[in-house]
């Protein structure tokens, strides 16, 4: 099965081997790990990752969706490079931070203040801790399939069977404080809730790793409804969905306000980072001139708002802030969906595929995706398939996840994409 992709990647397979011995997996986050081996990077450019072997791959991955402007983009790289001169990490106050708190602050409704964090589990973390100090509530509620990363009270439900612990080691006290809501079906949210007295409802307003599943507008509505009946903080995960949206993230395309919006990946411009914003009332929690041991929340961090980070992240939300390149994004998003859609239907090939914006899923079955558990339904074994045949083609989408574009992609990077869909579509109608 795997053939021509071994064939293709000796080098590879001669580093997993070599990586597996100190790396658990041979790779440094679980899901990067795919069958039969991952290739290993050698270098990156624009639209495009090169692999040891030299294999060069459209790049629909992005860097975990974090590379909106493409690899190495050279505005940049520019503006980095001249900070590396001036310091790599001050571990003090700087202007950088202020200055890109500032550039978000413009963006996105709401971001009255902000902080920055290194990861974006690490903002959800103490996004969470946040929410827990002014609410004075201990729960938190998540949706089924959504993905806020690894801190332990928002680590579950996230892969089917939703039951199961996502992981060893996991307290109960943090599964008992976590209550999870079903997706896209406010009535299920408000009978989950009944009784219960959470400090804020955690959501994606487009799973990501849950299958590019966007919520609906009426269901978005309702939620925020219900959290200011309650007394509920609604948490936006926009960990993917800030900055590629829209400027101002889902909150600008849906038009639903949150209370804390939570960032990372496109914000750090290609270095490690998250952030957490919102209302001054709410942020000002975290300030330790104005409350004092046990009343403000803690957050903090040795390399938080590192300067190469901030400069990066300032460098591509200048270029992102008017909304021209996302809208063209979107645009190009729309019409790669409809298009995919076509290809496998005309193939018949039950097929649905999913995303808002500039991200995209392909989804096989019939039924319509709504939720994470659909996603999960659909026949990932023809996922990972369709994915690892692009990949030996030239196409590479981590098997299983979502597909992000950039403004590095080219026309025919995206005319390769068809084909080699269509090249797959054909070979599924045959088989
Ligand atoms: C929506 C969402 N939230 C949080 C995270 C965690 O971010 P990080 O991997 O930077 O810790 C991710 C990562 O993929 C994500 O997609």
């Amino acid at each position: 099965m795997f053939e021509k992709y071994i064939s293709k990647t000796r080098k590879s397979r001669a580093l997993y081997e070599r990586a597996k011995k100190v790396l658990p997996a041979g790779v440094s986050y679980g899901l990067r790990y795919f069958e039969p081996y991952p290739f290993y990077t050698a270098r990156a450019e624009g639209s495009k990752l090169f692999d040891v072997d030299g294999n060069e791959y459209i790049d629909f991955w992005l860097g975990h969706t974090a590379l909106i402007l493409g690899h190495s983009p050279p505005v940049v790289i520019e503006a980095v490079k001249k900070q590396l001169e001036r310091g790599t990490h001050y571990g003090t106050a700087h202007e950088l931070e202020i200055k890109l708190a500032e550039q978000v602050a413009k963006m996105v409704p709401g971001a009255e203040m902000i902080r920055f964090t290194n990861s974006g589990t690490e903002a959800n973390m103490y996004a969470a801790r946040l929410a827990r100090a002014y609410t004075g509530r201990s729960k938190i509620a998540k949706f089924e399939g959504g993905w806020h990363g690894g801190y332990d009270a928002l680590h579950v439900s996230v892969k089917h069977p939703f039951n199961i612990p996502e992981s060893a080691g996991l307290t109960r006290g943090a599964l008992q404080d976590t209550v999870v809501l079903p997706f896209n079906d406010l009535d299920g949210v408000k009978a989950k809730l009944k009784g219960e007295e959470v400090a804020a409802i955690f959501i994606e307003p487009v799973l990501g790793s849950g299958g590019a599943v966007p919520a609906e507008k009426e269901f978005l509505r309702g939620i925020r409804e219900f959290c200011d009946e309650k007394g509920v903080l609604l948490i936006f995960d926009e960990v993917i969905t800030g900055f590629r949206l829209a400027p101002g993230g889902a909150q600008q395309y849906y038009g639903v306000k949150s209370d804390i919006t939570v960032f990372g990946k496109i914000l750090g411009g290609g270095f490690p980072v998250g952030a957490f914003c919102g209302r001054k009332e709410i942020m000002e929690r975290l300030d330790t001139t104005v409350y004092k041991r046990p009343h403000y929340s803690f957050h903090g961090g040795t390399f938080t708002a590192n300067p190469i980070t901030m400069t990066a992240g300032l460098a591509t939300l200048k270029i992102l802030k008017d909304g021209q390149l996302i809208n063209q994004l979107n645009n190009l998003g729309d019409k790669i969906r409809e298009q995919i859609k076509e290809i496998f239907e005309s193939a018949s090939v039950d097929v649905q595929v999913t995303g808002a914006g500039s991200l995209f899923s392909v989804h096989f079955t019939k039924r319509e995706v709504k939720d994470a558990y659909a996603a999960f339904m659909a026949d990932r074994e023809k996922l990972v398939d369709y994915h690892l045949t692009l990949i030996e083609n030239g196409v590479f989408f981590l098997p299983t996840h979502a597909g992000a574009l950039s403004t590095a992609h080219s026309k025919a990077d995206i005319e390769k994409l068809f084909f080699e869909t269509e090249k797959y579509a054909k070979k599924c109608k045959t088989a």
